[in-house]
């Protein structure tokens, strides 16, 4: 069998990180390309373990950049393109929408316009439950209309049907994912779990918005990155996948959950201000992926554990990403110090 080459996009972030380890352990016989601005929060030590390995090239670079695409076409003819690049925290979409808009509107342009040009066999766009947006009862399906509520989930939202312009317009091979919140190693610690986690461990305030009774359903990025590779194999063209971890829970379920396996008291949650434009709640249906045969793998609670233990055991990776601009972004945001 031929080597296929995997493009992917923002794989120093936490999904993409996850995803590049995913195949190199479930494939011999691949090369991965991994494009990376190595923004905030791309980080090279996601990938330490495998920097060194004759399949694996990393390129410094930006999406919207087609110079640099483009040379990556003309060199390694990747047969697959997955698009996890991105600017992704919704709160930081809040003071600084534009640059939501170049990456994850632009960025996909970009991609889809070379790909378009070199040819591949699949064009797999990373999208988010996000687009949806909130939904008080019953869930989403891929028919829903999208009502993103915030810049971030609007920026992907345009990336998402451009990518399906691309489909219907010039018949490239395009699929869409759209997963609910997931959780699990690598994840930098501005996101829920992770900065809930870190801010336990150092005795820290957990700054938990409004009631805490908002609603996530949470996806284990292992499971996710299956999902993936099942929708990249089985998954049909022009079609848009949820990917649901069917783990709805409020963001206090999960707070108190982290506190009582580290063993930490529930003082130390302190309720801030909602910030604005927040969706109540996310909810997905995915049958349609589960009748094309795909299935989660992990246990929700057992999952947890393991990526709260991740963090205990990881002291190393997350205390240098708690410092700088983060700190910074922290004390504004939360109007508090770390
Ligand atoms: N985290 C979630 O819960 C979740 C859920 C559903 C969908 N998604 C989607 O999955 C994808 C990955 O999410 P994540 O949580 O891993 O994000 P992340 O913020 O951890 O990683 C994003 C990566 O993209 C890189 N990047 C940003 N702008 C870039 C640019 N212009 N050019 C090249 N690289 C760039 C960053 O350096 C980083 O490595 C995103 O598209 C996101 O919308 C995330």
């Amino acid at each position: 069998m031929s080597v296929k080459t995997y493009f992917v996009t923002g794989g120093c972030g936490f999904i993409g990180s996850n995803y590049i380890h995913y195949l190199f352990e479930r494939y011999d016989n691949i090369r991965v390309v991994n494009l990376d601005k190595l923004t905030y929060a791309g980080n090279p030590a996601n990938l330490k373990d495998i920097e060194n390995c004759s399949d694996y090239v990393f390129v410094k670079g930006d999406v919207c950049d087609s110079k640099v695409v483009e040379e990556i076409f003309q060199k390694f003819r990747p047969d697959f393109l997955i698009n996890f690049a991105a600017e992704s925290h919704v709160d930081r979409s809040i003071g600084d929408p534009g640059s939501f808009i170049m990456t994850d509107m632009y960025g996909v342009y970009v991609l889809l316009e070379t790909s378009k040009k070199y040819g591949l066999e699949r064009f797999i766009q990373i999208s988010t439950d996000e687009v949806y947006g909130s939904i008080e009862e019953g869930s989403f399906t891929e028919g829903s209309s999208l009502k993103p509520g915030n810049p971030y989930a609007a920026s992907k939202a345009g990336g998402d049907r451009l990518a399906y312009s691309y489909f219907v317009t010039y018949k490239m091979p395009v699929i869409i994912t759209r997963a609910s919140n997931n959780f699990g190693p690598y994840q930098y610690p501005e996101k829920l779990i992770p900065l809930f986690v870190t801010n336990a461990l150092e005795d820290k305030y957990l700054p938990l918005y409004g009631d805490g009774k908002n609603v996530r359903d949470w996806l284990y990025v292992k499971d996710h990155c299956d999902a993936i590779e099942f929708i990249l194999e089985k998954g049909k063209e022009g079609e848009v996948y949820n990917i649901a971890g069917g783990n709805e829970r409020q963001n206090i379920e999960i707070t108190e959950f982290i506190l009582d396996y580290l063993g930490k008291p529930k003082n130390l949650i302190k309720y801030v201000e909602d910030r604005p434009g927040h969706d109540r709640r996310y909810s997905l249906d995915d049958s349609k992926l589960r009748n094309l045969g795909w299935s989660n793998k992990y246990d929700f609670e057992e999952a947890l554990r393991a990526t709260i233990q991740w963090y205990v055991d990881n002291r190393d990776w997350w205390r240098p990403l708690k410092s700088g601009e983060f700190l910074e972004f922290y004390k504004r945001h939360y109007k508090m110090e770390l």
